[in-house]
């Protein structure tokens, strides 16, 4: 049970992070949920269990925004011991068509906005000196990457080397960081791939199917719980078999 442990989540508006808000607030954690659009993040808290947990807007890619919620939260008291970082974009084009422009946001969001809470949230805890669980979300596409993923597969690999150091640099304070890397989930990110690359996709699943949000928020529970204690450094994929 996470009763007692207040969890930060960001893209909690849809997707693996609304299911992970559900999911830890079914065990007992009080969330904030945090997302770029406030009525998604605040459409989620009234999903569910409990009354303690909170809605907030967050772009994560503006370092002073996350930074003043860090501190509203230290000046309440508050320090988030689980971590999911969870907000993310795509910016699919083949690489002959992209633009400089998109790769930067691309990055700024998935990886930059990683960074920006993995640190606040490290600082909180040292302070606090509390033990924590950072769980970032990667994707498979860091280490097989994919057509038309230029941007997103360099931003989510970063994601991965980013949880490895800082996994070294926390160890000792008991604050452990760790990845999952999802496959194709049935989210509005997936959603919105043409369906004859979804069909191409499918095929190559050897479980034949798209993960559910659900599953993906049980890896990241088990991780954010004291049940992988021992566990940090590690991104761990979570894909149906694709390229595990
Ligand atoms: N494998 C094989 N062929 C592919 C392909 C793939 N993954 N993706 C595109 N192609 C092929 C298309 O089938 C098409 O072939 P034909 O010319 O024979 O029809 C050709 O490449 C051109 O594709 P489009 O017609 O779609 O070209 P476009 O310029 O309009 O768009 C694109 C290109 C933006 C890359 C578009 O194909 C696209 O959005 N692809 C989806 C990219 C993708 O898989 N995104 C995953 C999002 S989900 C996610 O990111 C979550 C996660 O962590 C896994």
């Amino acid at each position: 049970m996470l009763t007692s442990k207040i969890a930060f989540i960001t893209g909690a508006g849809s997707g693996i992070g609304r299911a992970s808000c559900q999911l830890l607030a079914k065990e007992g954690a009080t969330v904030i949920a945090t997302d770029l659009k406030s009525s998604a993040a605040e459409a989620t808290v009234k999903s569910l269990p409990g009354t303690n947990h909170v809605s907030m807007g967050l772009d994560v890619s503006k370092d002073e925004q996350v930074q003043s919620i860090f501190s509203n939260l230290k000046a309440q008291s508050k320090v988030p011991s689980i971590i999911i970082n969870c907000a993310g974009i795509t910016g699919d084009s083949f690489l002959v068509d992209a633009t400089k422009d998109v790769f930067q946001r691309v990055v700024d969001v998935n990886l930059g906005g990683t960074f920006s809470v993995a640190q606040n949230a490290c600082k909180a805890l040292m302070e606090a000196k509390s033990p924590g669980s950072i769980v970032n979300v990667s994707s498979i596409v860091a280490t097989m990457g994919n057509v038309g993923q230029c941007s997103y597969g360099a931003s989510k690999a970063g994601v991965v080397g980013f949880t490895k150091s800082l996994a070294l640099e926390m160890a000792k304070y008991n604050i452990r960081c760790n990845a999952v890397m999802p496959g194709f989930t049935d989210t509005p990110m997936v959603q919105a791939v043409p369906e004859k690359v979804k069909a191409l996709i499918l095929a190559q699943i050897p479980l034949q199917r798209m993960a559910a949000p659900e599953e993906i928020a049980e890896l990241i529970l088990f991780l954010a719980s004291d049940k992988s204690s021992y566990m940090t450094g590690t991104a761990i994929p979570i894909s149906g078999g694709l390229y595990s």
